[in-house]
């Protein structure tokens, strides 16, 4: 089988990676009459609450899409609010991700956030580099595609300097370029808020993962439904190009 599997074969039910498009915090603001920060603030609780369950079930690795490229679209007043919102969660929770293992990363296009955030994102990944529990990724103001392009120009720049050969680019070679370079792709993608799409989340990095949609809205959404989505991805086949027989030929 080739190296794009990478479910452990120790915890064959568990996704080792799990990624998740958190949405619907706006409509659940909204059907409360209340304004959307107070959705984007109730879905702080929800990431704690996936964070928490991820770690207990032995989910290695965690990613989180919290603010998209095209997310700058928005109304001033709602980016300003979500820059601030990621600041305190920051401030809040850092230390108590550190106490309980776990390490941070952020991905994205981290030079158009403002210099607070910056500092704030690079002592928090400085503080749990050497955490050995869940890995757990954030990616704001990131696009799948922003990042292949990026990887892209990395690679090309490896092979204008000599560094690498252009006959020996690879799959391994190029996905080592992108922003979860070295992490073993997602094998579960969860999806809240009832749309059925990617959004250009991961766009190389979910080739193979089972696709997980639900309409519960972010701020509903919990331990319980967390729990929903692994029970689904322990009954999935994950046959790679395989045949179901070939696989349970393995099994034997
Ligand atoms: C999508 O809902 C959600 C976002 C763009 C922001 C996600 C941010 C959080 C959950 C806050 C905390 C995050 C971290 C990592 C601390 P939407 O606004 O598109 O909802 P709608 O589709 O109902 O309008």
């Amino acid at each position: 089988m080739s190296e794009s599997e990478p479910t452990s074969p120790a915890r064959p039910n568990i996704p080792r990676h799990v990624a998740v498009i958190m949405d619907g915090n706006g409509r659940w603001a909204k059907n409360r009459s209340l304004p959307r920060h107070a959705g984007h603030r109730a879905g702080v609780k929800s990431v704690r609450e996936v964070v928490e369950t991820a770690a207990r079930h032995g989910v290695e690795y965690l990613t989180l899409f919290a603010f998209s490229s095209e997310n700058w679209r928005r109304p001033e007043e709602e980016v300003g609010m979500l820059m601030s919102l990621f600041l305190e969660a920051l401030r809040r929770e850092v230390s108590e991700l550190d106490k309980n293992n776990v390490r941070l990363k952020f991905i994205g296009e981290r030079e158009r956030l403002d210099r607070k955030l910056n500092d704030k994102i690079r002592g928090a990944e400085d503080l749990t580099a050497d955490n050995t529990g869940l890995r757990l990724q954030v990616a704001v103001a990131y696009g799948g595609r922003w990042d292949i392009v990026e990887a892209a120009r990395s690679v090309a720049g490896k092979v204008v300097s000599g560094e690498i050969d252009a006959d020996a680019i690879d799959e391994g070679t190029f996905s080592a370029e992108l922003q979860l370079g070295g992490i073993p792709d997602p094998d579960l993608l969860i999806r809240t808020g009832g749309e059925q799409r990617i959004s250009n989340f991961l766009l190389w990095n979910l080739a193979y993962a089972e696709l997980w949609f639900t309409d519960v809205l972010w701020p509903d959404f919990g331990e319980a439904e967390f729990e929903s989505a692994l029970a689904y991805y322990s009954r999935r086949q994950r046959r790679y190009g395989h045949t179901g027989e070939q696989l349970e030929a393995v099994k034997c």
